[in-house]
Formats: C-alpha cells, sequence, structure tokens
C-alpha cells in the first residue's frame, strides 16, 4: 500500500497541486462525501489510471443538504476511506472541515437554470446549487485537472459539465458508469439505511427504468407512455414510498422530449424506509 498525504486546509491542497503541475504531473481529482463503496473505487481507479496525481476529497457539503434531510446521520467512515485510497494508488486525501472550507456562510448561489429546475430541483431544491458552490470551490482550490464523477447522479453531472464550461474552468469533467450490486441495484451510501426487506425491494427502481427502455426499444415514442410504464413498475413494489420522480427526458438538457427522439435518459427517484434513491439509465431513438 503506497502512502497517502492528508491534507486539511485549502492552502496545503492547492499548493500540493501546483507543485504536481509543475512537476508536469496531470492531477486527477474524485470528489466525494466518503463512505466510500465501489462505485466511488471505479472512479478513483480511473484517475489513478489516466492521470499523474490523484487527490480524493473527502468532505460532507452542509450545504447541499435540505432541512430535515439527513446530514447528521450520513454514513461516516474516515479512517477506512483513507485506507482505500491509500489502497488505490491515491496520492492525497483533501478532507477540510466545515468551518475550513466555509470559514463564513456563502453569499454565492449558483443557479443552473433549465438544467436544476426540474427533477432533483423540485424534490430538493437547495440541492443542486449547493452541489454547484462546493464543486465550483474544489475546482478552484485544486485547479486545472481531470475531475472524475459518476453517471449515478446524471443531474449532477450535467450541472457540473457546464458549471465547469460556462466558467472556463481548467478542468476537464470525466462521466463514469454507474456500478451496480449484481441484482441491478446502483451502489449509494445510502443504501446502508435499508433494512433486508427494503434492500431486497430496492431492486424496483432498476426494473422500472429498464421497464421505460424496453418500450422505447419497442418503438414507443409517446413520453407518457413510457412514464406511465415505468411508475406502474413501481406501484407494484409494496415498501416503496412516495415516487418523486419517474421520467424520460433528453439526456444532456433535461428537457421533456415528445416524441421521444435522440439520446434519452430514464431517471427515477422515490422514498424505500429510511433512504431516498435515485437511479437512471440511458436510451437512444435514432434520428
Ligand atoms: P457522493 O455521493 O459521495 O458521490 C461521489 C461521486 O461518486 C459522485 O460523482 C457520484 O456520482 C459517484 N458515485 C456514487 N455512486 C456511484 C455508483 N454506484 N457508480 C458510479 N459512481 C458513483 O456526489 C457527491 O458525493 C457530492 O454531491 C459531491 C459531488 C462530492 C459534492 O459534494
Amino acid at each position: 500500500m503506497s502512502d497517502v498525504r492528508l491534507l486539511g486546509t485549502v492552502g496545503d491542497a492547492r499548493a500540493f497541486c501546483e507543485e504536481a503541475r509543475a512537476r508536469g504531473a496531470v492531477v486527477g481529482l474524485v470528489p466525494t462525501m466518503g463512505a466510500l463503496h465501489e462505485g466511488h473505487l471505479s472512479l478513483l481507479r480511473r484517475s489513478v489510471a489516466e492521470t499523474d496525481v490523484t487527490v480524493v476529497s473527502i468532505f460532507v457539503n452542509p450545504l447541499q443538504f435540505g432541512a430535515g434531510e439527513d446530514l447528521e446521520a450520513y454514513p461516516r467512515g474516515f479512517e477506512d476511506d483513507v485506507r482505500l485510497c491509500a489502497a488505490e494508488g491515491a496520492e492525497a486525501v483533501f478532507a477540510p472541515g466545515a468551518a475550513e472550507m466555509y470559514p463564513a456562510p456563502p453569499v454565492t448561489n449558483l443557479d443552473f437554470g433549465e438544467l436544476s429546475a426540474p427533477l432533483e430541483g423540485v424534490h430538493r431544491p437547495g440541492h443542486l446549487p449547493g452541489v454547484g458552490v462546493v464543486v465550483a470551490k474544489l475546482f478552484a482550490i485544486v485547479g486545472a485537472c481531470r475531475a472524475y464523477f459518476g453517471e449515478k447522479d446524471w443531474q449532477q453531472l450535467a450541472v457540473v459539465r457546464r458549471l465547469a464550461a460556462d466558467l472556463s474552468l481548467p478542468v476537464e469533467v470525466v462521466g463514469c458508469p454507474t456500478v451496480r450490486e449484481p441484482d441491478g441495484l446502483a451502489l449509494s451510501s445510502r443504501n446502508a439505511y435499508l433494512d433486508p426487506a427494503e434492500r431486497a425491494a430496492a431492486v424496483v427502481l432498476q426494473r422500472s427504468l429498464r421497464a421505460g427502455a424496453a418500450l422505447i426499444e419497442a418503438g414507443e415514442r409517446r413520453t407518457g407512455a413510457v412514464e406511465a410504464a415505468m411508475a406502474e413498475v413501481l406501484a407494484s413494489a409494496p415498501l416503496l414510498g412516495p415516487v418523486d420522480y419517474a421520467c424520460v427526458v433528453d439526456a444532456a438538457t433535461l428537457a421533456p422530449r415528445e416524441p421521444l427522439a435522440g439520446e434519452l435518459r430514464l431517471l427515477v427517484a422515490a422514498h424505500l424506509g429510511g433512504a431516498r434513491l435515485i437511479d437512471n439509465l440511458g436510451a437512444t431513438v435514432p434520428t
């Protein structure tokens, strides 16, 4: 296992990355909130393979949690996380405290317009703006780099891509496929909230996405028909709580398409026990 540098301050993280680039190294950044699982590790491995120096950030960002959400309960396991980062070949872990990241509550507000308004924007209104601020800070601290994000959080990935492009940040955003359990459940730190019966029921999200994608594959072009089929599968799961959305939208703009055409994304969000789970899947209608 290689050694991993622990960086606790903005200044140390910035100096570490600047020094790496001065040696000609390409820096890879893997932003996380910790409680690392194989999904996070897939990003980390890709960064290690494609860059020279990988920095994993671990920061449970209070700004992206709404009132009454799971900020306090969010799974944490710092020592295991650092061990995993070292074992996978990361050079550094940037793990600032909340006061280091936010010496004063930020007044800067990032609004991603049509990209953040639907889906998560409806059900977690401050979430994507809060992600935007912390990711913008990480990009500003780390500087020129390749930054790895999971497709698991499709809308987050779309927002982060636009953040980097709109503000000409020197960051290449790399999207990575969703890592799943053998039964299809997307890995998530929040799966830890599920009891065994809920865990068994959670596979319904993936089944709903597959049902929608299969309809499109079979020639269905009406958005409503696809979304109804997705909702019907979700309704068949006895333990499932409220469904926030079960939608098919344009993969890049997240806007509705009628009739369905081009690169599409099916997305679901639903409550199950104490967890709120999200997942998504791609579909293509040749144009
Ligand atoms: P977190 O939920 O810890 O996820 C960190 C990164 O891992 C994100 O890019 C996420 O999409 C990716 N990821 C999570 N589960 C995955 C899976 N099953 N397969 C592939 N990738 C997966 O997302 C966040 O943290 C935060 O919002 C953050 C970007 C760090 C900003 O605070």
